[in-house]
Order: C-alpha cells, then sequence, then structure tokens
C-alpha cells in the first residue's frame, strides 16, 4: 500500500489593518530609515490594536478564511495545533480558544512553542496524526501579537517585529506530494540571548518585573544573528542533500522572516536565485509564527502541484529546522 502522507490542502492568513512604519519608529525612538533598512530589510509591520485582542482573534481571522476556502465545515476537523509564543494567556491553550470561537467541536487542540521554529515543528507533528490513518482534517496555526511583548522604547528590537497568523489544512494523500522529509534541532544553551525574563515559574509578574520591563522580548541581536545565519543555512542546505535535490530542482524556499540578511545568506547557501525565494519581511517584519504560513499565503497563487518547497526557520531557545514539502495543488485553482 502507498505510504500515507500529509499534504497542506489550502492556506489563509491574516494581517491587522494598522501600520507601523519605519517613519513612525523614527519620531518614537532613537533610530532611523536608512537603518532598519539596511540590517534588517524592513519597511513596516501590522500591529494588532484595540482592547482585548489577542493572537487568538487572528488565529480565528486565517482559520474561518481557511475553512471557507477548503470547504470544511468546523466539525469535520480533527485536530487544532496553534504554534505561538504570545498565547492570549498563559492557560488555556490559544488553540482551545480558537477552536472555540470559529466553533470547532470534534476536535482536541494544544499550543506548541519554540520560539520562531514553532510553525515548522507543528507542521511535523501535525503530519505525524495524519500519517497515522486516524486524523483526517488537521489545521495548523502559526500568529503571533509581538506587538504585546515589544518594548517600544527599546530600538534594538521594537524596530523588528510585527503581528499576523495564518493557518494550513493538513489532510491525508498517497499521491506523490505532502511533507516529506524534516531535520530540526536546537541547543538550550541559546537561551541566554534571546528570551523573555520574567512572567514564567521562574520569575512571576510582581511590581518589580513590571518596573523593570521585564514581560518584553529581551535580545542579543549580534550572537543570534551569527548563530541563525550560520544554522537555517546548515539545515537548509541538509535537508538538500539528504533528499538529493540541487538548486534546479528547488521551486521556493520559504523562510522564516527575521532578517534579510539572514534571509539572503540562506538563499546563497542553497545556490537559489532570489526568484525563488518568498520574501515579504519589508511588509510585516517578523510576526514570528506568523512568517511562514504569511508568505505560503501570499505566494499560493504562484505555487503548482509537485512542486519542491523547503520551509527553513530559527528562533529563539535556540531552535532551527528545515523541512521538504512537496505543493499538493495548483494554488490558481483554489483562490
Ligand atoms: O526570529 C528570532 C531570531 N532573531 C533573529 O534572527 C535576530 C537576529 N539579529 C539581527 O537580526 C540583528 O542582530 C539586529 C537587526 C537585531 C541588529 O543588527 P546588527 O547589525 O547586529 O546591529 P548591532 O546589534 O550590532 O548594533 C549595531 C549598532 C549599535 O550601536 P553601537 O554600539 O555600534 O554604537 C546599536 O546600538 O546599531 C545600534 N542600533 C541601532 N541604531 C539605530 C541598534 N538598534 C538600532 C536602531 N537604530 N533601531
Amino acid at each position: 500500500m502507498a505510504k500515507l502522507r500529509a499534504a497542506i490542502k489550502g492556506i489563509h492568513a491574516w494581517a491587522p489593518e494598522d501600520v507601523l512604519t519605519n517613519q513612525d519608529l523614527e519620531k518614537m525612538v532613537d533610530t532611523t530609515d536608512e537603518w532598519i533598512t539596511t540590517r534588517t530589510g524592513i519597511k513596516e509591520r501590522h500591529i494588532l490594536k484595540g482592547e482585548g485582542l489577542g493572537t487568538s482573534d487572528m488565529g480565528v481571522e486565517a482559520v474561518k478564511g481557511l475553512l471557507k476556502k477548503t470547504g470544511t465545515k468546523p466539525e469535520e476537523v480533527d485536530l487544532l495545533i496553534c504554534a505561538t509564543v504570545t498565547p492570549d494567556m498563559q492557560f488555556p491553550a490559544t488553540a482551545n480558544i480558537i477552536s472555540d470561537k470559529v466553533g470547532i467541536k470534534n476536535a482536541f487542540s494544544f499550543d506548541m512553542n519554540a520560539a520562531c521554529s514553532t510553525f515548522i515543528y507543528a507542521l511535523v507533528t501535525a503530519s505525524k496524526y495524519v500519517e497515522s490513518g486516524e486524523y483526517k482534517k488537521v489545521i495548523v496555526v502559526g500568529g503571533d501579537k509581538m506587538s504585546s511583548i515589544t518594548d517600544y522604547t527599546d530600538r534594538a528590537t521594537c524596530v523588528i517585529f510585527g503581528d499576523a497568523a495564518g493557518a494550513v489544512l493538513l489532510e491525508p494523500t498517497t499521491e506523490d506530494v505532502g511533507i516529506i522529509d524534516h531535520r530540526f534541532y536546537t541547543d538550550g544553551s541559546g537561551r541566554v540571548h534571546l528570551h523573555q525574563k520574567a512572567g514564567g515559574s521562574v520569575k512571576p509578574a510582581s511590581h518589580a518585573t513590571v518596573d523593570a520591563r521585564e514581560h518584553f522580548i529581551y535580545q542579543e541581536g549580534q550572537p543570534v544573528f551569527k548563530f541563525a545565519v550560520t544554522n537555517m543555512a546548515d539545515v537548509a542546505v541538509e535537508i538538500m542533500q539528504r533528499n538529493h535535490l540541487s538548486s534546479d530542482d528547488i521551486d521556493w524556499l520559504v523562510p522564516h522572516q527575521a532578517n534579510l540578511r539572514i534571509i539572503e545568506a540562506t538563499a546563497r547557501r542553497m545556490k537559489l536565485q532570489k526568484e525563488k525565494v518568498m520574501i515579504n519581511i519589508q511588509r510585516y517584519g517578523n510576526t514570528t509564527n506568523g512568517t511562514i504560513p504569511m508568505c505560503l499565503y501570499e505566494w499560493e497563487s504562484q505555487l503548482k502541484k509537485g512542486d519542491n518547497l523547503v520551509l527553513a526557520a530559527f528562533g529563539g531557545g535556540f531552535t532551527w529546522g528545515a523541512i521538504y514539502l512537496k505543493w499538493a495543488y495548483d494554488g490558481k485553482k483554489q483562490g
């Protein structure tokens, strides 16, 4: 019997309307459009504004659109996983909140957190449920309201992050498409360079932690950059070699959008022309778990059945990895 694989059968994504430009940031902190553009490639990012709105609200928009365009009824969904570092609250899982808000009633759901790599980790986790044959319709949501943990007085981080969410539908297939291979890594010693100091069990929230601004992202940019630039490229090349893929065989690189220089270095190592690299960092910044689904969504109409895609990500922790998958449908047809 042909091996059961998990294939992405639909993608939808959503970013809030409000835009924060480099010019806006010039008025908030000591920075320039020139510095941000040359060091990161970012021009603007979208910010979720409004009392009481969180990551689940963006996830809901993405999932609603996904259900509609794939003709899926909420009650048909078997499992929903949400990849996020900015859950609505510590518990319950944002996945449960999304499911409740869109009427997904016959599924179980949970969150995953591996910083910026969570979406690709979650995609593979979901694929294993599908490959088991027991789960027919699995949704993976990737989204973050990074503005909720960004310190808008810290010029080194506030220029980078933005808000967005996307969702994919995975279904079983016996065709020669779907998720084929992955390589994932973790190095927990990297946590010192990128983390959120307070709000967890080691340092619960207190007046002192709020006063010390410890609920925001803490990032030492340079060590993170050095680790990211080497490891995201290494793992992307490794996935190519493991699957005997040359640069000509690859149709698209879908990289996590953390810094244009990291994306370009990865593409160079893979010997890919830039036309094959999905890049929208200039319009969204780093939306953490929203980056890869946002790219897939924006490029969907150009994707063809059988296209070879490499998804690659790097995140705090450190976590990093790459997926090799064959796209399962002609994007134009689904619209
Ligand atoms: O997705 C999660 C993983 N995260 C990443 O992959 C992020 C990786 N790191 C980076 O992308 C880059 O390190 C940053 C974009 C965060 C910073 O760029 P950099 O080229 O590494 O700059 P730097 O941190 O070495 O800082 C260079 C200078 C410093 O000034 P001095 O000490 O040379 O006088 C900073 O204070 O640039 C200064 N600087 C800024 N200047 C203007 C830092 N932020 C800004 C700013 N505007 N926004």
